[in-house]
């Protein structure tokens, strides 16, 4: 999709232009650099308008909102590491097992981060310390995600970034993540959360939904994972790790849905986090797929208010009989980006309240 605000943006700016107004934390990049991404015009930053940005310094945050620290490499950790006599993590006022969860130091991009889910792991991500860019089909970021970024700059210190672009269009979604690898100087963790939810019966199915579908969902999931690795490997020292977001509903049928693209689409979504494991893993990339179960978002709420039963039949439907929250989401998103997942890769993770069991 073409965005014709980045170039005026750009061409608007000083020598060195810093693309967002007060974004104080960010080493601007180079006139040519610029010009060469204006000329491409191949998506839009939004910028915050309000230029206050409180830097709060990392003691005074409530505990547990900070993981300080770059992930420390493997000898330095567990029972190796007091075997070895390198008793400073136990002695360290942070336990090392929350060390290893942190996102300090590395840049993470969520597409589909305008709400939802997205915007939820964007929050998680950057309250773990990563630089976070949120990427999204809509021109202006949503009230919830200003809110949220607003009070990342303003209690946490912390920009979140928000670039409108179509992860429909892989000459786009490759420019998108080279522009974000090069204004941040690095992008070690893509969440692609960008998805559609449409509901025809089957018989009828029109081609042309059937298609707009499995753009976004599944060709979609597969280009923003192949701009975010072509990126990864230009940085041998990186070790990126991909989180594909399929749904339960990938390897189960919701109950009297009519959702068979859907269903279909995130079944590819699996399959694809397989694939891409196999490929990537010899450069150092890990690919897992995370499926949420039923959780209240815009893509639900649609269904839940026009169907008032919906709410107990979905709930009914797991153990746990209820339906999942957003941030029920955040712990296994930042647990799948951070070294505590290292040797994970190619795996679903379920986050379903046990709804695939019965
Ligand atoms: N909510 C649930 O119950 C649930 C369950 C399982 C899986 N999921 C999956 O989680 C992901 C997030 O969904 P959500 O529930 O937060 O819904 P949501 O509608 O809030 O989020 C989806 C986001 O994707 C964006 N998007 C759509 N097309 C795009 C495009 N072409 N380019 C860029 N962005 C685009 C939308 O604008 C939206 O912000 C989706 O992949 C969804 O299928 C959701």
């Amino acid at each position: 999709m073409i965005r014709n605000a980045l170039a005026s943006t750009l061409r608007a700016a000083a020598p060195h232009t810093t693309l967002r107004a007060g974004s104080a934390s960010f080493s601007a990049l180079p006139r040519s650099v610029a010009a060469s991404f204006a000329s491409q015009r191949a998506f839009h930053v939004w910028q915050h308008k309000d230029n206050t940005v409180k830097h709060v310094p990392a003691e005074a945050l409530p505990t547990g909102q900070y993981n300080p620290g770059i992930a420390p490499p493997v000898e330095t950790l567990g029972v190796d590491a007091v075997l070895s006599g390198n008793l400073s993590s136990a002695k360290s006022p942070t336990p090392a097992i929350f060390t290893e969860f942190s996102l300090a130091g590395k840049t993470a991009v969520i597409t589909g981060g305008n709400g939802g889910l997205g915007l939820e792991i964007a929050l998680g991500y950057v309250e773990a310390g990563a630089t976070v860019y949120a990427l999204d089909i809509h021109d202006e970021p949503s009230a919830e995600f200003k809110a949220v970024a607003r009070h990342c700059r303003d209690l946490l210190g912390q920009e979140l970034h928000y670039i409108s672009m179509d992860v429909t269009n892989q000459e786009d979604t490759w420019k998108t993540m080279e522009y974000i690898s090069k204004e941040s100087g690095r992008l070690d963790v893509l969440v692609a959360g960008a998805g559609v939810l449409q509901t025809h019966d089957a018989l009828e199915y029109p081609k042309e939904e059937w298609d707009k579908l499995f753009a976004v969902n599944s060709t979609g999931v597969f280009l923003s994972a192949q701009g975010a690795a072509r990126e990864m490997i230009k940085s041998p020292h990186i070790k990126g790790s991909i989180i594909l977001i399929a749904s339960m509903s990938g390897s189960v049928v919701n109950h009297s849905h009519r959702w068979a693209a859907y269903n279909s689409s995130k079944s590819a979504v699996l399959q694809m986090a397989r694939n891409l494991a196999a490929e990537w893993g010899e450069l150092g990339i890990r690919v897992n797929s995370l499926s949420p179960g039923h959780i209240r978002t815009k893509m639900t709420a649609k269904y839940l208010d026009a169907n008032p039963e919906l709410l107990n039949k979905w709930s009914n439907s797991n153990p746990l009989g209820r339906i999942g929250r957003s941030a029920e989401i955040r712990g296994v998103s930042i647990w799948l980006a951070s070294q505590a997942s290292s040797f994970c890769t190619g795996s679903d993770i379920i986050v379903s309240g046990g709804h695939q069991i019965w």
